[in-house]
């Protein structure tokens, strides 16, 4: 570490991503490796700002998340990722400094709503600038899957592709498939609880793989089901696509419901915007859901639409708000230089 970069610090920005074909579940072996491949659109309308500061006075890394100082896992994983960047790269001629990063969200941390995916993403570039490590996108994309799979496809925009992990080959970025303005759709995220959730995904996952009896039913259907997912999004043919990605997020339910003990992740206004869809459906709109390891629901329906359809998921008995949200763009570094950010 040269004595002119201490100070160094960059800013990054990177958005969430909600996966249309699911991931759920890891190989045994490898760092972190996808069992089933997913297919996943990056929102715009909901943002990490990630900064991360190279300070000679600095005893140990320093984390804070949404203005409050972190301990324990959280900074574990960060430096995890942090490390990662650094070993090996252009820049490392030592240990890797310590820094202190300081990450916001604009939208609740940890219930559902993919903040891990663009924290890691978000941490990933600014890391990479703050350190010089001269990462390209594809290795910044496969060192952020090994802390958070969804945040390896955070790295790219618009529609996103991370395939199943291969043993022993600890090599997987996610791969960019079409860019933002593919398709003029919007994706609703009906917020039914506030805190955090209560099981987190690895542990979800790792429960599901240990103990549900189908699981490996779930691993057997999800590349066929990515398949579809995959040619209805090229397509954009949204009457394809809206049953696959409902059907992807059920099996993944399915299968972690019969996992010991369930996982539950539903609440009863989870059922009833799932039946309020329908119901519009019935009526005429195109609207899908899907839903991930949390409470909430999400749902896809064309921009012309989705005022109508917002509006009736407000409506729903114990839905606190709906998020409208776009397709958007990759994580971006906003900020670099030698000053504080
Ligand atoms: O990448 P993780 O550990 O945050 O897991 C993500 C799991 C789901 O959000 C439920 C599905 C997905 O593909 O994003």
């Amino acid at each position: 570490m040269s004595v002119e970069a201490a100070g160094a610090a960059a800013v990054a920005e990177a958005h969430p991503n909600i996966a249309l074909a699911k991931y759920w579940g890891k190989l045994a072996e490898g760092p972190n490796l996808p069992a089933v491949p997913s297919l996943s659109l990056t929102l715009a309308g909901m943002v990490t700002r990630t900064a991360v500061r190279l300070e000679s006075s600095l005893t140990g890394d320093e984390l804070t998340l949404d203005g409050e100082a972190t301990a324990g896992r959280p900074v574990e994983r960060v430096a995890q990722l942090l490390d990662l960047v650094w070993h090996g790269s252009e820049g490392a001629d030592g240990p890797r400094p310590a820094v202190a990063v300081d990450s916001r969200n604009d939208f609740p941390t940890a219930a559902g709503l993919a903040s891990s995916a663009s924290a890691f993403a978000a941490l990933a570039v600014a890391a990479n600038a703050a350190l010089g490590a001269g990462r390209s996108v594809e290795e910044l994309s496969s060192m952020a899957r090994q802390v958070s799979a969804s945040a390896g496809r955070s790295l790219f925009g618009g529609f996103v592709e991370l395939p199943a992990g291969r043993a022993g080959d600890g090599w997987l970025p996610a791969q960019p498939l079409a860019p933002a303005d593919h398709w003029a759709l919007r994706l609703l995220v009906a917020v039914t609880a506030v805190g955090p959730k209560t099981v987190s995904s690895t542990e979800g996952m790792n429960r599901t793989a240990a103990t549900s009896p189908y699981y490996d039913a779930w691993v057997a259907g999800a590349a066929a089901s990515c398949q579809q997912i995959r040619e209805a999004v090229l397509a954009r043919d949204l009457a394809t696509l809206g049953p696959a990605m409902e059907a992807s997020a059920l099996r993944m339910h399915a299968a972690a419901l019969g996992a010991a003990p369930p996982l539950l992740y539903w609440n009863g206004a989870t059922v009833e915007v799932m039946t309020t869809v329908q119901r519009l459906r019935a009526a005429g709109a195109e609207a899908y859901f899907t839903i991930d390891a949390g409470p909430h629901v999400k749902v896809i329906t064309p921009a012309a639409q989705a005022d109508q359809v917002a509006a009736e998921l407000a409506l729903v008995e114990g839905v606190h708000r709906v998020i409208t949200t776009a397709p958007g763009g990759p994580a971006r570094l906003v900020a670099a230089g030698a000053g504080p950010p």
